[in-house]
């Protein structure tokens, strides 16, 4: 069984969606152990408590930056004994210490089809409100492996989603939120706990079940 940690800064939905799919039996073989929070106020950890998971705020602005904050995200990592660290809305570029000492052991959901709407200053509702600028008729979200390159990791799993006449930003959220990242997610996370995701040379091969059905 394998240790799931989430990391996480706002509404949690998507934590949501890997509790949810932990509890209908979708996850086998993972279990999210604990939740961390980059905000202390942050609904998704009033989501967490609700269901008996271990949640712990390690707060961005009480770090003067990004290396520091990141040195204590991986102590508590490490602490947490974490097999998978999901970042679900977690809204802070970690050092690349971190993702050198966990090397395809984290996973990004991104609100756009990556390589478009991605990198540096792309996240949350600006996302959709540059899809919605550039006039895509299509969109979705990506769920890829963290590397030190902002939204750059090897893709796992990606879902296309219509924009429809009229979107606003917060429709388009809505949409690509229930139709792509709340599928998604949990599927890849499912996938990675049965020891099915294969990388390289940066691409993510997923490898057929085996007898036992996993
Ligand atoms: C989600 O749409 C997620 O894809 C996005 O923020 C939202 C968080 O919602 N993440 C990013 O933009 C990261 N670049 P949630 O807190 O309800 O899961």
């Amino acid at each position: 069984m394998k240790n799931i940690v989430v990391l996480v800064s706002g509404g949690g939905t998507n934590l949501q969606a890997l509790i949810d799919a932990q509890e209908n039996g979708s996850i086998k073989n993972g279990r999210i152990t604990c939740v961390i929070s980059s905000k202390p106020d942050a609904y998704a950890l009033e989501r967490a408590k609700k269901h008996n998971i271990k949640t712990r705020v390690l707060a961005r602005r009480e770090y003067p930056d990004s290396v520091e904050y990141s040195r204590d995200i991986l102590k508590a990592l490490t602490e947490e004994k974490a097999d998978l660290v999901v970042y679900a809305g977690f809204m802070t570029i970690l050092d690349e210490l971190v993702v050198k000492a966990l090397p395809n052991k984290m996973m990004n959901v991104h609100p756009a089809l990556i390589p478009s709407f991605c990198g540096k200053g792309y996240y949350g509702l600006r996302v959709h409100e540059e899809a919605l600028k550039k006039g895509v008729k299509l969109t979705g979200a990506t769920v890829h492996f963290v590397t030190e390159v902002c939204d750059g990791g090897p893709i796992i799993l990606q879902k296309a989603v219509e924009v429809l006449d009229g979107d606003t930003p917060e429709t388009l959220q809505k949409r690509v939120m229930e139709q792509a990242e709340w599928k998604i997610l949990p599927q890849a996370v499912s996938l990675f706990c049965d020891d099915r995701l294969e990388v390289r040379n940066n691409c993510v091969y997923i490898t057929a079940e085996n007898a036992a059905g996993v």
